[in-house]
């Protein structure tokens, strides 16, 4: 076996400088509703102000230089929750889009949504498919709800892609899967946050963030805000990436 050099082996993005703002954040947004139960209010509640966190937060990571946001709203196993929790929240969804699409337009948000789209109402895809197209044209970041979303879900979906295709099997790689994943039209998430406390990914860009750096924080989502971004942007910054490389100050010039 040859031994290339380290520098000709390593993709250009493990080169890249310490305190760095990233390009992609994925956030599970989760603690809704202890924050409700802290208030003696139910769920829903707590439901109802993550929707307003999230709006402030889009515009927050915004203005710090991030390009693309993910956040997880509703998984796919958030079916197994009580018949009127998850029906609050398709309800909030609707209410959500008609409250704020309008100032995330002007805002200059891009707006996509990732995830399997059968199981829900026609009139919540339509809500969904008119964000998207009222917002296509709009750069300043890219939000993408995750709604009904598996990180599983994704690499099957993916899979079934090649099959109805009749892709040969050797054409199948890492590049053609990520083409077809719900994320494609982003680079992989550089920071993948989780609030609420919880360290798991609950199934969240399972394929995608397998080189993201993970930060958790005990804040329940409601509670988010520019403190626990600008925690999270600085920890980030002392992140030494590698990507299975090994650090760019360790390489040793060829010839010595
Ligand atoms: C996250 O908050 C929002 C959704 C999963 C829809 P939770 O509802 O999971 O809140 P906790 O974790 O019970 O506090
Ligand atoms: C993850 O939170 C899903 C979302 C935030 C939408 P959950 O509250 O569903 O995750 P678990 O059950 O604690 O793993
Ligand atoms: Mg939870």
């Amino acid at each position: 076996m040859s031994h290339a050099p380290v520098t000709e082996t390593l993709p250009p993005v493990a080169m890249r400088a310490a305190g760095a703002v990233p390009r992609h954040v994925a956030v599970v947004m989760d603690g809704n509703g202890r924050w409700a139960r802290q208030r003696y209010m139910p769920r829903f509640f707590g439901h109802k102000q993550g929707v307003d966190t999230l709006v402030r937060t889009v515009n927050a990571f915004a203005a710090r230089g991030v390009e693309y946001l993910t956040v997880f709203a509703f998984s796919s196993e958030n079916w197994k929750r009580p018949s009127e929790e998850v029906s609050g929240l398709m309800g909030l969804v609707l209410v959500a889009v008609s409250k704020y699409l309008g100032k995330m337009a002007n805002d200059g948000v891009r707006i996509r949504i990732i995830g399997d789209r059968s199981a829900v109402s026609e009139k919540l895809r339509r809500a969904w498919e008119h964000a998207e197209a009222i917002t296509a044209h709009n750069a300043r970041i890219t939000l993408s709800v995750a709604f009904n979303y598996g990180g599983r879900w994704d690499v099957v979906q993916a899979c079934r892609q090649a099959i109805a295709q009749g892709v040969a099997p050797e054409q199948v790689d890492e590049e053609w899967l990520s083409r077809h994943m719900a994320l494609a039209f982003a680079p992989d998430p550089d920071l993948f946050i989780r609030t609420g406390g919880e360290m798991r990914m609950s199934n969240f860009l399972l394929w995608q963030a397998a080189y993201s750096e993970l930060f958790f924080t005990e804040c329940l989502w409601p509670d988010f805000g520019d403190a626990e971004i600008d925690a999270a942007l600085a920890a980030y910054a002392q992140r030494d990436r590698r990507f299975g490389g090994i650090r760019p100050n360790e390489v040793v010039p060829e010839g010595t």
